[in-house]
């Protein structure tokens, strides 16, 4: 999983442990997939450090903004305040600045995949698309199942960038903010076609990450189904045997990958996906290759059951959001995004259903931060799957059942087609008590 942060667990007096993580973002040469690149970086890493985070932790960030331009910092899909020094999108770290990101992770907070990207409206398309994303990890239920703990883990990261042959990123054209920009080079854990290995009979556990600014994946493994254990918000009742996996940017999956065919190297594709707006690839694109390497002792098989998920009770209250496009200007009920608007307020602890109407002809995928939510099904019954980020296919919609719980404050809802956010397509949500 490459080289841990640099960190250290403390106690603090006689409380919850706390973990300190230093973290600088700075314009620095890489290699992204052999290509030499200017781009904007982690602690000199693209993809950034994995934070590796416990529930009921103190979590204590030292950020220090070395890039030429302002930025900060959002923890997609964590369950923490939207306010203070916590997940607090207001929070705008100028260059040369420093800021000290501090919060404290729910006792009950579920393991998971999760991600840590800048979110500063304007400029997240840009950052993001310059390198600016790393991995969070969350341990939880999954890796005290001895069946997903005997398998060894890896982090399969997608990032996408354009690098110009003087590896200096420059700003697309409108055209291509509207579409939502996509990179020719598509790397995972910041390489071309890394490779993986699996042993015969055994299994490998993939957390993947869509981390790109507007690229969505359709991914396949030659001869192997993905065994899909985990989505956005962590664990799913029992795992599910897909033969491709969509991700929408912002979305996760982690899968368990069966050992079971003969030794040799596998391709993993992404397949061509229309998403109408995107460079519409008619033919797929190798992204990574399985290699197998050994074999295990004793080949084991998948529990039938991860956990139990309950689905959310029916809601207090239903809402409407229409997505729109415009004169370069990306809308939710007809308006760009202001952070000193409150276009949603709602009641602390309440359940609602949210209806994302999606009549343009676009694919947008939605992220609320803060609470996850529960998608609903055909016969509007909440689909008993914790997720973050969803995608609303062009002309349909979708309903998301929604429960705020445990943090005041306001908080965010937009498109995670980065370009189509800093253009508009965002919301504020105050969650406090009403009535
Ligand atoms: Cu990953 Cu508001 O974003
Ligand atoms: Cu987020
Ligand atoms: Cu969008």
């Amino acid at each position: 999983m490459g080289p841990a942060l640099s960190r250290s667990v403390a106690q603090a007096q006689d409380a919850d442990p706390v973990q300190s993580i230093q973290l600088e973002a700075r314009q620095e040469w890489v290699t992204l997939g052999g290509r030499a690149a200017l781009a904007f970086a982690y602690s000199r890493r693209v993809p950034g450090p994995a934070m590796e985070l416990n529930p009921g932790e103190r979590v204590v960030i030292d950020f220090r903004n070395a890039l030429p331009e302002p930025t900060n910092l959002h923890f997609h899909g964590l369950h923490i305040p939207a306010t203070g020094s916590a997940d607090n999108m207001m929070i705008r770290v100028g260059s040369g600045a420093a800021q000290t990101y501090e919060f404290t992770l729910p006792g009950n907070h579920p393991g998971g995949t999760f991600w840590y990207h800048p979110h500063l409206h304007g400029a997240a398309a840009k950052q993001v698309s310059r390198g600016l994303a790393g991995p969070i990890i969350v341990r939880g239920v999954l890796d005290q199942i001895p069946e997903i703990a005997a398998a060894p883990e890896a982090l399969f990261f997608l990032q996408d960038f354009t690098v110009p042959a003087n590896g200096q990123f420059s700003e697309p054209g409108m055209m291509a903010r509207m579409n939502g920009r996509e990179g020719s080079l598509i790397t995972v854990n910041g390489a071309a076609n890394p490779v993986f290995n699996v042993q015969e009979q055994g299994w490998l556990r993939l957390r993947m990450v869509n981390a790109s600014a507007s690229r969505y994946y359709r991914v396949r493994l030659d001869q192997h189904p993905f065994h899909v254990i985990a989505t956005d918000g962590g664990a799913i009742a029992s795992p599910d045997a897909m033969e491709e996996l969509l991700l929408a940017p912002g979305e996760r999956i982690e899968v368990m990958i069966p050992g079971n065919r003969p030794a040799g190297d596998y391709a993993f594709w992404n397949m061509p996906y229309n998403r109408g707006g995107g460079n519409n690839a008619q033919r797929p694109t190798q992204l990574a290759s399985l290699r197998y390497e050994g074999t295990v002792e004793n080949p084991w098989t998948l529990p039938g059951k991860l956990v139990e998920i309950d689905p959310l009770p029916p809601p207090t209250m239903k809402r409407s959001f229409r997505l729109g496009e415009s004169m370069m200007n990306f809308t939710i009920n007809g308006r760009t995004f202001s952070e000193s608007r409150i276009d949603t307020r709602v009641n602390l602890d309440s359940v609602e259903d949210w209806e994302f109407v999606n009549p343009t002809n676009m694919d947008h995928p939605i992220h609320i931060h803060t609470n996850p939510f529960q998608v609903l099904d055909a016969n509007g019954n909440p689909t008993p799957v914790w997720k973050d980020t969803v995608n609303v296919r062009a002309n349909s919609t979708q309903t998301l059942r929604i429960a705020f719980r445990d943090f005041e404050g306001v908080s965010l809802y937009h498109c995670h087609i980065l370009d189509h956010e800093d253009l508009g397509m965002m919301g504020t949500v105050e969650i406090g008590r009403i009535v």
